[in-house]
C-alpha cells in the first residue's frame, strides 16, 4: 500500500507550479493505494550541474537551521558547503485535495515564487495507507533525517527491523518525531553518510543503507548533499521507472558505472525521469517504462540514469530493458461513469473478451482438425502454460492460493477445474497457509491468483511454495508484477486496469441490463444494518464475494453463508426484518436451494432470490409474497457464478452511492495490500 511518485527534470524547463501540479496529479493517480494522508518535497532553486557536485571527502555535520516541518513547512536558509538549501516539505492528513490546499496556503504565506522556472530539479511525493502510527502530519511522508532535511525519503512497505535500528540511532543521539517505521531510513542515511568520512556516490550510500534494512520496501531518496540527484530502490514492494527524452534532445544516456554519473557527455542532454509505484501514474507523460527488480537501485543525475543491484554490490550497472506501455490514458479515466467501480462493473463483457482473446479457438464441425476459427466449438490454448502442461498433469494436486476477492474467484472455479482436470484441487488463503506453514510437496502445482500481482501475503506464500520445490503458476492482471515475475509460468488476465479499490472485473474477467432494477432494489435495502447471502456449490463463492463487496464499499455488516450449514446455526438469525439474498440459479444444487427457500419463507424471511430468467417456480414464490426476484440469463453451470455476481456487485455499488459513501476509496482500505500481518 502507499503510493510513491517522484519527478526528475534536467535541461527541461518546468515552473515550480508545474512541478507541484504534476506531483499532485501523480498522487491522485495513486490515491487508490492509500488515501489517509499525503506529502511532497520540492526545492525552490535549480540544482547545480552534476560536474559541480561530484563526490569527494565527507563534508562534516549538517549545520542547516531550516525546518522540514509537517504542517507548517518553512524553507531553510543555511545551505551546507556545496549542498543545496533545505527543501520544502508539506504534508497533510486526508485526500490529495487537502495537500494541495495546504501547499497553496504555504505558497501565499511565504511569498514563494511558483512561477520560477527550474531546469534541474527533483520532486518527490507520497500518498499513505497507515501501518505504523495514525494518519497525522508528522507520521506522513516524506520523512526527513533532521530539521534541515539532509536526507528525504518516501517509502512503500514495512521495515521489520526498524525498532532495532531506532535503538541504535537513539543511542547515537538521534531524536525521532514520528511513530513510523520509515523515519529510521533518512536518519540511517544521515548516520551512514557522516560515519563514512568519504562521500560515496549517492546510489552506493543507499546500498549501504539497504544492507541494514529488513522487510519490504520501495524507496525514493533526495538529499541536500547530492543536489539534483535522485535515487530509488526496491525490495519486495513495486517500483517502476518512466523515462522521457524531449524530441530532438539527443539519445537516452544510461550509465555503465557510478562514475559515469558525474561529468560527461550526457550532461548536455535533456531528460525527464519518474519513479512511481504504478505505471498508471506516469502514462500521461511517457510510455517508456522499466520495472525495477528486487535490490535494484536507480540513480538519476545530469542527463542520464543508471541501474545497479545491491545484491551483487557491484559498481557496474545492470541491464534493465525499457518497455513501451500498451496503456492509454482513457483506460485510467472514468470515461463518462460516475465512479471507477461502476465503470469496472460495466467493463466486464469487454474484460471477459480480452481474457479469452487469442486463447479460445473455435472449430467448425467440417474443418480440418488443425483449422481453428472463430464461430464454433473447440480449443483453449494458454500460451504461458504450454511448456509446463505435462508437469501440471502429473501433479499430485493443484493448490490455489489467494486473498480476498481473488480467493473467491478460485472458490468459484474449483469444481470446474476438478471436473476438467480430474485432480484434487485445494484452496488456501495465503495468510493462513503461511501461518500454518502447511505442507507443500515437490509434486504439487501451486497457482497464485492475484489481480495486482503484488499482494504481500500471496507473494510470501509463493516464496514458501518455491522453497518446497512445487511448480508455481501465476494468474495475475498485472504484467511485470512481482507475482508474475516470481512464478515459474502463468497466465495474464488481460482484464484491463482496475482502479476502484473494490475488485470487480478481475473476479469475472455480462449482462448489465439489470442496472435500473437493481438500483430500485438498492433503495429498499439502503438502510439495512445487516444482509445475508445464502448459496451452495460454486455459488458459495458468489455469496462470499457479494458479502465482501457489501462490507467493503456499502459498509454494511454482511455474511456469505453456505446454505447447507443454514440449519446448523444461521437459521436463528432469520426473521421478517433481516434481508436475505438467496442464489438459486439452475445448477446441481437447485433442488436443495428450493428447499432452503421454502424453509426461509416458512419463517417469514424477507427474501430476494437471484434466479434464472423465466424460472416459473421462483416466480411462484415471488407472487403474492414479500419475496423479490433478480433474474439473470442462464448459462452453462460452470459459468453461472460469473453471471450471478454481476447484479450483486451492482447492488453493493448502488447501496453505497445511496448511503453517500466513497465507492472507489472505501474507509480504511487500499487496493494493493503490499504488507503482511
Ligand atoms: C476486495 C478486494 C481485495 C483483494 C485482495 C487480493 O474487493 O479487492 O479483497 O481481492 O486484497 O488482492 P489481489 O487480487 O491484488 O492479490
Amino acid at each position: 500500500m502507499c503510493g510513491i511518485y517522484s519527478y526528475y527534470n534536467y535541461h527541461v524547463s518546468r515552473s515550480l507550479q508545474e512541478i507541484l501540479d504534476q506531483l499532485f496529479q501523480g498522487l491522485r493517480r495513486l490515491e487508490y493505494r492509500g488515501y489517509d494522508s499525503a506529502g511532497i518535497c520540492v526545492d525552490t532553486d535549480d540544482a547545480p550541474e552534476p560536474a559541480a557536485c561530484g563526490y569527494g571527502d565527507g563534508d562534516g555535520a549538517a549545520a542547516g537551521n531550516g525546518h522540514a516541518h509537517s504542517l507548517a513547512p518553512c524553507q531553510g536558509s543555511g545551505a551546507l558547503d556545496g549542498d543545496s538549501p533545505t527543501p520544502i516539505v508539506i504534508k497533510a492528513v486526508g485526500k490529495i485535495a487537502n495537500l494541495e490546499a495546504l501547499a497553496a496556503e504555504y505558497v501565499a504565506a511565504n511569498g514563494t515564487d511558483v512561477a520560477k522556472v527550474l531546469r534541474h530539479h527533483v520532486g518527490i511525493a507520497h500518498t499513505r495507507w497507515a501501518t505504523h502510527g495514525r494518519p497525522t502530519p508528522v507520521n506522513s511522508h516524506p520523512h526527513v533525517s533532521d530539521p534541515s532535511a539532509e536526507f528525504v525519503v518516501v517509502h512503500n512497505g514495512i521495515i521489520t527491523n526498524y525498532a532495532a535500528i531506532k535503538e541504535i540511532l537513539v543511542s547515537h543521539g538521534e531524536e525521532f518525531v514520528s511513530e513510523t517505521d520509515t523515519e529510521v531510513i533518512p536518519k540511517l542515511c544521515k548516520y551512514v553518510y557522516h560515519q563514512l568520512g568519504t562521500k560515496l556516490p549517492f546510489p552506493k550510500l543507499v546500498m549501504e543503507v539497504m544492507r541494514r534494512l529488513e522487510g519490504a520496501f520501495a524507496l525514493v531518496f533526495k538529499s541536500r548533499h547530492y543536489p539534483g540527484e535522485m535515487v530509488a530502490c526496491r525490495r519486495g514492494s513495486p517500483l517502476i521507472v518512466g523515462v522521457k527524452v524531449p524530441q530532438g534532445k539527443g539519445p537516452l544516456a544510461s550509465f555503465r558505472s557510478f562514475s559515469d554519473a558525474y561529468g560527461g557527455a550526457h550532461n548536455s542532454q535533456a531528460i525527464e525521469v519518474w519513479a512511481a509505484s504504478d505505471a498508471s501514474a506516469v502514462i500521461e507523460h511517457t510510455k517508456k517504462v522499466l520495472v525495477l527488480e528486487d535490490d535494484d537501485v536507480l540513480h538519476v543525475a545530469g542527463g542520464g540514469y543508471g541501474i545497479y543491484n545491491a545484491a551483487n554490490r557491484g559498481d557496474e550497472a545492470v541491464p534493465r530493458v525499457l518497455q513501451t506501455l500498451q496503456l492509454e490514458v482513457d483506460q485510467i479515466m472514468k470515461g463518462g461513469y460516475d465512479h471507477f467501480m461502476q465503470k469496472e462493473i460495466h467493463e466486464q463483457p469487454e474484460a471477459l473478451l480480452q481474457t479469452m482473446r487469442g486463447r479460445v479457438m473455435f472449430r467448425r464441425p467440417d474443418d480440418e482438425p488443425s483449422a481453428y476459427v472463430a464461430g464454433a466449438a473447440s480449443r483453449i490454448t494458454l500460451g504461458g502454460l504450454v511448456d509446463t502442461k505435462a508437469t501440471i498433469r502429473r501433479a499430485r494436486r493443484i493448490m490455489f492460493v489467494a486473498c480476498g476477492t481473488s480467493y473467491h474467484a478460485c472458490l468459484a472455479a474449483r469444481q470446474t477445474i476438478e471436473d476438467l482436470v480430474e485432480l484434487p484441487v485445494v484452496l488456501e488463503l495465503a495468510s493462513d497457509l503461511l501461518d500454518r506453514r502447511a505442507p507443500i510437496f515437490r509434486d504439487d502445482t501451486c497457482v497464485f491468483v492475484s489481480q495486482s500481482g503484488e499482494t504481500a501475503d500471496t507473494l510470501r506464500a509463493l516464496e514458501y511454495a518455491k522453497t518446497r520445490g512445487a511448480l508455481c503458476v501465476g494468474v495475475t492482471n498485472t504484467v511485470g508484477s512481482a507475482i508474475s515475475r516470481a512464478t515459474h509460468c502463468g497466465i495474464h488476465q488481460n482484464a484491463g486496469y482496475e482502479i476502484g479499490v473494490a475488485s470487480t472485473k478481475a473476479y469475472t474477467s455480462q449482462v448489465l441490463g439489470l442496472d435500473a432494477k437493481v438500483r430500485a432494489l438498492a433503495e429498499t435495502l439502503r438502510d439495512s444494518q445487516s444482509l445475508l447471502f445464502f448459496a451452495r456449490g460454486s455459488n458459495y463463492a458468489t455469496a462470499l464475494e457479494a458479502a465482501l463487496k457489501m462490507k467493503e464499499v456499502a459498509l454494511i455488516h454482511s455474511e456469505g453463508i453456505l446454505a447447507g450449514e443454514m440449519k446448523h446455526g444461521p437459521l436463528a438469525l432469520v426473521d421478517e426484518h433481516m434481508p436475505i439474498i438467496v442464489v438459486a440459479t439452475r445448477d446441481g444444487t437447485y433442488a436443495k436451494m428450493q428447499s432452503v427457500i421454502e424453509q426461509l419463507l416458512a419463517r417469514d424471511a424477507r427474501l430476494i432470490i437471484l434466479c434464472n430468467e423465466g424460472d416459473e417456480r421462483m416466480q411462484g414464490y415471488a407472487a403474492g409474497s414479500r419475496c423479490q426476484l433478480i433474474e439473470v440469463p442462464q448459462t452453462v453451470e460452470q459459468l453461472q457464478p460469473v453471471v450471478n455476481i454481476v447484479p450483486l456487485q451492482l447492488l453493493a455499488y448502488h447501496i453505497t452511492v445511496l448511503r453517500g459513501h466513497n465507492v472507489d476509496q472505501p474507509r480504511n482500505l487500499a487496493k494493493s495490500v503490499t504488507v503482511t500481518d
